[in-house]
């Protein structure tokens, strides 16, 4: 069996090549398919990034508007799907709805099943995309008791999914400045190469299981607040600061001192050993949005100060601790009026279109083996068995 290696956390082990994203932690780099985020985000679209990732060149006008066409035609759900979605208590975390209803797709559309089947799997690409964000807004509504609110694919990705979140009755229009806001983060999120819910995608598709089911499985992964969850983590460690008795410097005393469960949570990263490219990008927008929005954020001026704090600080200067995306993304939801379980889903629709593109990337890659790291076994030696009234 030769020499097993342990590598705990895979810190220094590699599980694939890929062609897709490129990260340089130590300079703060972060490009999908070569082209740098600055640049997407500031002039680009989530659904061209989407198909950037997926097919691996930026379409030209004709695929782009052919491919918004079929995933703006599959926004809708199916009654029964609905039902099952409606079957939830109210109060269900949205991430446990939205993690069982992609596991549930392929009950619904057993054509888009079959992960070798090159049109199944365009399809479920397609279903993937455009089914997300109808189920994270009916999921959001539900919460609030209200009735799901279909799509209209006239409006666009992003707007509609604005409307079906927040539309009550009437009317709802659209604020440009927050489709521009929301259009960004969700570029910002779309991959991040092997993170711990991309790597998730992968091992599951590399038992060959189907796009549905690995995407299902890394929306779990994401879930955790040390990855996708630390947007909702944020939140509650600023809410805890503003409520309590506690100073900044006191609490970030406590997180020196490593107490228990207490970290500075949106800070460091596995890879960005430098400023976290997005957490650049969406500091400046978070300041934009509040102030449009006409909301002078206490909890902004928090975040702010606690920054300033760790960035001058010995602890967290050694340790190369930096703002990660997820230090201000959560500020920005709540001023658009998501709440704090809505954030972490806000992250998997992001997300969908990198967890696509690897899972396929891995299918496509005929020196893909099955996803099986080895263990250093450190329980007992062999022995004999007692039988139970013996023990
Ligand atoms: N606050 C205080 N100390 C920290 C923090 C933090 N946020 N992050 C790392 N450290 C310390 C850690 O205690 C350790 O100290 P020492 O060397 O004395 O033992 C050192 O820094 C290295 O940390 P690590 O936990 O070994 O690093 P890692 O690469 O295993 O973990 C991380 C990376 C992101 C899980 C971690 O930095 C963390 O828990 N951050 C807070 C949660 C968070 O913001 N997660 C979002 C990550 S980015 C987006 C995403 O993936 O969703």
């Amino acid at each position: 069996t030769g020499l097993v290696t342990l590598d705990s956390g895979f810190m220094n082990t590699a599980s694939c090549e890929s062609k897709i994203t490129y990260i340089d932690g130590d300079a703060g780099i972060l490009r999908y398919r070569g082209y740098p985020i600055e640049q997407l985000a500031e002039q680009s679209s989530f659904l061209e990034v989407a198909y950037l990732l997926i097919k691996g060149e930026l379409p030209t006008a004709t695929e782009l508007s052919a491919f918004t066409e079929r995933v703006e035609r599959h926004t809708h759900l199916h009654d029964n799907f609905k039902a099952l979605i409606g079957a939830f208590p109210q109060d269900a975390h949205p991430m446990a709805v939205l993690s069982s209803a992609v596991s549930a797709l392929p009950g619904y559309y057993p054509e888009s099943v079959d992960p070798f089947d090159e049109n199944a799997v365009e399809l479920a690409t397609v279903l993937l995309l455009a089914k997300l964000p109808t189920i994270a807004a009916y999921a959001f509504r539900r919460s609030r008791g209200e009735e799901m609110i279909g799509p209209d694919q006239s409006l666009g990705y992003v707007p509609d999914f604005l409307r079906m979140s927040f539309a009550n009755g009437g009317g709802y229009e659209t604020d440009p400045e927050l489709v521009k806001a929301l259009n960004l983060l969700l570029i910002l999120h779309a991959d991040h190469e092997q993170n711990c819910s991309t790597s998730t995608v992968r091992i599951v598709g590399s038992a060959h299981a189907n796009l549905y089911a690995s995407v299902s499985a890394g929306i779990g992964a994401l879930s955790g607040p040390l990855h996708g969850g630390a947007n909702e983590a944020v939140l509650a460690m600023l809410n805890d600061i503003q409520s309590s008795d506690d100073d900044v410097d006191t609490f970030m005393t406590r997180v020196k001192n490593k107490e228990q469960g207490v970290r500075l949570m949106g800070f460091g990263h596995r890879v960005y050993k430098n400023y976290d490219p997005r957490a650049a990008i969406v500091k400046g927008v978070a300041h934009t949005v509040l102030e449009k929005l006409g909301k002078s954020d206490e909890q902004l001026e928090i975040a702010m100060r606690l920054e300033e704090i760790a960035l001058s600080d010995e602890y967290f200067i050694q340790r190369k601790l930096y703002p990660n995306v997820d230090f201000y993304t959560g500020l920005i939801y709540k001023a658009m009026g998501f709440p704090t379980n809505m954030f972490t889903p806000l992250f998997a629709v992001g997300r969908a279109p990198g967890w696509i593109a690897q899972w396929r990337e891995m299918m496509n890659d005929p020196t893909t083996k099955i996803g099986r790291p080895r263990q250093v076994y450190t329980g007992h030696a062999e022995r004999e068995y007692v039988g139970v009234d013996a023990r």
